[in-house]
């Protein structure tokens, strides 16, 4: 029998070191799980019986391609009162989840040959979905300053890009560093990409997770015009805690959208109608359960913060955005086996820095989305063995 071939390109894929840590961790009894990006919380409860009563209403049937129109009208609305800024439908596609959104965009964006500039250190799933294409991705990494801050130097960005690249992806504030692009880097890489015709890929799922009193981190939103070459992405998981319901958007010229749209029909058709009313809920009724959820995570922060920057092997800067503290560990080598031992050892489950790219390496990444108290004692176990 000759064996029938699958694209090369999906077999190169390289699968979650996040999860290689995790299934060897998996018999561990009372480990404290900080490894993936979401909290503790089940979504809360005007969310829930928003989707649980649009299900017991019967909202089950086929719906557009581009979300229900109140949702649509929802993401507007709350568009309008977080960021002042006025988004007609055209504009916006509901997605099933911010990796759907990612998904379905380079699908539009991104052929064989092209090229992709990355912001790196990244979450990877966005690099996954360029190769997945069969596009190049050319990594440009934030560098760690003296005080771990880290920072983007715009020049080795556009050096990076040529006449195959269609895009630059960008996630600010970012996962895993914390990092937050100015309003100036912002507006200096959307001059660039209008002069060159390159996509913007803005992933700010993290937009509202800011730490110094804005409402929001500097975005595409407010700097953008509409028919710019922005496609703005977005997500429920994180500010609404809605991880496991799959559920986001997009903001991107009309003619995008449209392209989008396509897309979606051939995906998943649209995502799940009673979620999308789950979505409706969030967006209407949401605005001060992302306050409190951000000042929980300023507290959180300042709590890992306060534990472990002062461990001398450890170099941490406090993350201006997101929910992760990014620490490089001075003689670590191997994050992964690392990870893996502190799992054994400490009883705390971690991501190692190898996940988020090369220049990820020496680095853990600990989610400080849970409870206070679990931090507490996440903190406890860990220290001695970070010394
Ligand atoms: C930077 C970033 N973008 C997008 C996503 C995707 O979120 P979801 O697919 O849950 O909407 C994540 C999730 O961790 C993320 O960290």
């Amino acid at each position: 029998m000759i064996e029938a071939p699958i694209c090369q390109n999906i077999l190169d894929l390289p699968g979650s070191r996040i999860r290689v840590v995790s299934r060897a961790s998996a018999d561990i009894p009372d480990l404290i799980k900080l490894w993936f990006g979401e909290g503790d919380e089940p979504t809360p409860e005007f969310v829930r019986r928003g989707a649980a009563e649009a299900l017991a209403r019967g909202e089950t049937f086929y719906a557009a391609n581009r979300g229900i129109a109140p949702l649509l009208d929802a993401i507007a609305g709350y568009l309008n009162r977080a960021y002042g800024v006025s988004v007609p439908h055209e504009r916006m596609v509901v997605t099933a989840s911010g990796m759907n959104a990612i998904m379905i965009t380079v699908q539009c964006l991104v052929e064989p040959g092209d090229s992709a500039v990355v912001i790196g250190p990244i979450w990877p799933n966005g690099r996954a979905a360029m190769k997945a294409m069969g596009g190049e991705v050319r990594d440009v990494f934030l560098r760690a300053q003296e005080d771990g801050r880290w920072k983007l130097d715009l020049d080795e960005l556009f050096a990076a890009c040529d006449e195959t690249t269609r895009l630059i992806m960008i996630n600010s504030p970012g996962n895993p560093t914390g990092w937050v692009a100015s309003e100036a880097e912002l507006k200096a890489i959307l001059d660039f990409c209008r002069e060159r015709g390159i996509w913007i890929l803005s992933d700010e799922v993290y937009g509202r997770i800011i730490y110094n009193g804005a409402r929001h981190a500097p975005s595409y939103y407010t700097l953008a015009q509409p028919e710019d070459p922005v496609v703005i992405i977005n997500s429920f998981s994180k500010s609404w805690s809605m991880t496991g319901w799959r559920l986001g958007w997009i903001v991107a010229p009309p003619r995008l959208c449209t392209a989008v749209e396509k897309m979606t029909e051939f995906n998943i058709s649209h995502p799940t109608t009673f979620v999308q009313w789950g979505g409706v809920a969030a967006m209407n009724e949401g605005d001060s359960y992302i306050e409190g959820l951000v000042e929980r995570y300023r507290r959180a922060a300042d709590l890992v913060y306060q534990a472990l920057a002062p461990l001398p092997r450890v170099r941490l800067a406090k993350p201006e955005g997101a929910f992760y503290a990014f620490f490089a560990l001075d003689g670590m080598t191997d994050s992964v086996e690392f990870c893996k031992e502190l799992a054994r050892k400490a009883r705390v489950g971690l991501a190692p820095g190898i996940a988020f790219g090369p220049a990820g390496e020496g680095r853990i990444r600990l989610c400080y989305a849970a409870s206070l108290p679990k931090l507490s004692e996440a903190m406890e176990r860990l220290v001695p063995h970070l010394r």
